[in-house]
């Protein structure tokens, strides 16, 4: 097919993916153990768009998660508890079909696993198989073991994710540091139930950093921290928190690495005013 000088990219212009910077080609789940067992730490990201899912891709994230955060950070809810299996799908294929070598996490929302592990693995299903994604993210300790186990031994690979779990919010009576005192038993004992139902990798969220510290040291597959010290094999935050799309009161454990939100309002703004006073669109923008 020839192209015409007038021919143009799509929308949104040209959004192939650029060329990883490391020698993994695509990264599985027993690379990030094998990192783990070779003191190397490595880098999750929430994601759930095909641009922040090349960006992040080509800057040598390891692992992608489409998380249920995208309920509050894409979808306008306030928490991430409404967010449905069906609005997730879409946003999971967005990721997968973006990456050439990131680990895509699918998450799976409230009340799509907790009833019973048929639930889960039914759901987590869906997930591998109409969103694309890699592997599952759940979230639960010693009471998620029985979906843990259908779900591995159904060939889906599972993370999971303990100490505080957003989606219980309300049973666990607010957003609280969980594993004070007494309570690391609770986390200790969480981590290794899952661990041994066949989880590949596990979140720790607001666990302090050194209940966090003996459960890296003591797990062999790697935990992967959020509020949770610098001695988790790996870190994950929510992009709109560590690069500032969000902005306000943020949690103690987010860095911000950049202000987006001044540059796309700046941005929006400049845009605004040189579509009114008429400088927008000029001459080399016209055919
Ligand atoms: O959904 C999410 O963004 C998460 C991370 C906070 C780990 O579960």
């Amino acid at each position: 097919m020839s192209s015409t000088p007038e021919e143009t990219a799509p929308y949104g212009g040209d959004t192939a993916p650029a060329a990883s910077p490391t020698p993994i080609k695509r990264v599985r789940t027993h690379h990030l153990r094998e990192m783990k067992e070779r003191g190397e730490r490595f880098s999750m990201l929430t994601s759930y768009d095909q641009l922040t899912a090349q960006v992040f891709d080509e800057a040598g994230i390891e692992v992608l998660l489409v998380g249920d955060s995208a309920s509050n950070n894409v979808l306008g809810n306030s928490t991430s508890i409404p967010v449905t299996v069906d609005e997730l799908l879409p946003l999971t294929r967005a990721v997968s079909r973006s990456v050439t070598r990131a680990l895509v996490v699918g998450d799976l929302p409230f009340g799509s696993y907790q009833a019973s592990p048929e639930q889960g693995y039914l759901t987590a299903a869906r997930f591998m198989k109409e969103g694309g994604a890699h592997c599952v993210k759940l979230e639960g300790g010693v009471e998620m073991v029985p979906q843990i186990e259908r779900m591995t031994r159904g060939g889906i690979p599972v993370m999971a994710h303990i100490g505080f779990t957003p989606q219980s919010e309300h049973a666990l009576g607010g957003y609280r540091v969980q594993g004070r005192g007494d309570a690391a038993e609770r986390v200790l004992r969480d981590a290794e139930a899952v661990q041994e139902a066949g989880a590949f990798a596990v979140v720790m969220e607001m666990v302090p950093g050194d209940v966090a510290a003996e459960v890296t040291a003591k797990l062999t597959i790697p935990t992967i921290g959020i509020g949770a010290g610098n001695q988790c094999d790996g870190q994950v935050l929510v992009w709109q928190d560590a690069f500032g799309l969000r902005t306000g009161r943020m949690p103690r454990f987010v860095k911000q690495y950049a202000d987006l939100r001044s540059v796309l309002l700046d941005a929006a703004r400049t845009y605004d005013a040189e579509v009114k006073d008429g400088s927008f669109p000029a001459a080399e923008h016209t055919f």
